[in-house]
């Protein structure tokens, strides 16, 4: 037994899946102890949006701390965190005219969530949230509670109430029209469920199964919003920071949301951070009454000013753009192999769904084949059964193709073992 199998908690998950030491990292590669290369379509689980160890970034970093620049400066107004909101202010949001104000808080994603979460039950005064079926928000109680998966839900405890699931878009002609049930209980009197405060929602559900809302649904469920005044929260935690070509995802859909929440590849080093924007009038705090000691962590936020640098010195968003176009490509010659593979996905995050298989391990197989031959990807959605690609955005074209050469081959390898169609999705 190593050191991790006999002292870390049982709670480690992704160390079951990739039981090997890591060392070192850049860009897309991590490289074990004993220095074998791994490329890496985790990235952090999205925290690692311009590579490992991004030279720009580190470079200001490195700067930072040679200076001996404050490090820990709880909410106290500081030269960094000044930097950061100029930067995002000009570089993001005067440019499409978004007039948020910043809230920073403690530094994880399911953190932030919570501040939406609470921000939105006080200025409307009503406590019910409505969250999507397949919507991962974080783990801590607030945001568990929003969380659709069972398994994490049972992890609980206690009664996760003051939500209401409803199914989220679906383009099979049989399933809910989940925009027509939303507005039917919102107007039926006798629906038996609570006016909510606000809607939250990813409009890419990452771990839910890569599971992409269109432009037309965003903009009814915005509309819908309005006209019952529900606050709509856009949780961009992990399709957000330019993971989706824009670096806000709900920018193809041309709609402003009333909170965004951000996190992940925030400080554009792996650096824990996250914040909401929010809409000035909503901006009802009381000075202190969400705090956390964790909300000033100045390196991420020189680490957020130098990754929006980077961004526009390297016009990230075209070549993001441009990956997405090969990797669509890519899978929708793979998705040929087999009538059963479908695909779905935005930017550089893509999921390939083997649903269809009788072999509910299936996709995990691939991912465990894929491991053996030296490339880190996960598995998501219901049953684990999308196989889904996080690649940094900042990946080597020759990386990407060796990459995809590698799902390719253990897709083909797994698929032509396997049992026989058990349903034809459109
Ligand atoms: C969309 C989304 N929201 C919230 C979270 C929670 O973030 P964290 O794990 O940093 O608490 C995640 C994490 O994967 C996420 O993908």
């Amino acid at each position: 037994m190593n050191v991790f199998e006999s002292y870390e908690s049982n709670v480690r998950s992704y160390s079951r899946s990739y039981p090997v030491v890591f060392h070192k990292a850049k860009n897309a590669m991590l490289y074990t102890d004993d220095g074998k290369p791994y490329i890496d379509f985790l990235m952090g689980a999205g925290a690692l949006n311009y590579g490992h160890n991004n030279d720009y970034i580190k470079s200001r970093l490195l700067t930072y701390m040679e200076e001996d620049y404050i490090m820990q400066g709880l909410d106290m107004f500081t030269v960094a965190k000044s930097e950061f909101i100029t930067a995002f202010n000009d570089h993001l949001l005067k440019p499409l005219g978004l007039p948020y104000k910043f809230q920073f808080c403690g530094p994880t994603g399911t953190n932030a969530v919570e501040a939406a979460l609470k921000l939105a039950r006080n200025y409307t005064g009503r406590s019910n949230i409505i969250s999507f079926m397949g919507g991962y928000h974080g783990l801590s109680q607030g945001s568990l509670a929003i969380t659709s998966n069972e398994y994490h839900r049972k992890a609980a405890g206690i009664g996760l109430h003051n939500v209401t699931f409803i199914p989220y878009e679906s383009n099979k002609p049989n399933d809910t029209d989940s925009l027509a049930y939303l507005s039917m209980i919102l107007e039926d009197t006798h629906s038996g469920i609570e006016k909510p405060a606000a809607v939250i929602l990813e409009t890419v559900q990452a771990e839910g199964g890569v599971n992409v809302a269109s432009p037309q649904w965003l903009r009814a469920l915005k509309t819908i919003c309005e006209q019952h005044d529900i606050l709509f929260i856009c949780d961009d935690i992990q399709i957000g920071c330019g993971r989706s070509g824009d670096f806000f995802s709900f920018q193809r859909a041309e709609i402003t949301p009333d909170i965004v929440v951000l996190s992940k590849s925030l400080s554009g080093y792996g650096l824990p951070m996250a914040m909401l924007l929010i809409r000035p009038d909503l901006d009802i705090w009381q000075p202190g009454e969400h705090n956390g000691t964790f909300r000033g962590y100045q390196l991420a936020f020189a680490g957020g000013k130098a990754a929006l640098e980077f961004r526009r010195s390297t016009d990230l968003d075209i070549a993001v753009k441009r990956k997405s176009a090969y990797i669509r490509s890519f899978l929708g010659k793979l998705a040929a192999i087999d009538e059963r593979i479908h695909i779905r996905g935005l930017g550089m995050m893509w999921g390939i769904d083997f649903s269809a298989f009788e072999d509910k391990l299936l996709a995990k197989k691939i991912a465990k084949k894929c491991f053996e031959d030296q490339l880190i990807i996960e598995c998501v959605g219901r049953e684990d059964r999308v196989l889904k690609l996080l690649p940094a955005l900042t990946i080597e074209e020759e990386v990407l193709d060796e990459a995809l050469d590698v799902i390719r081959k253990s897709v083909v390898q797994c698929v032509s073992t396997t049992g026989k169609v058990v349903s034809h999705q459109a």
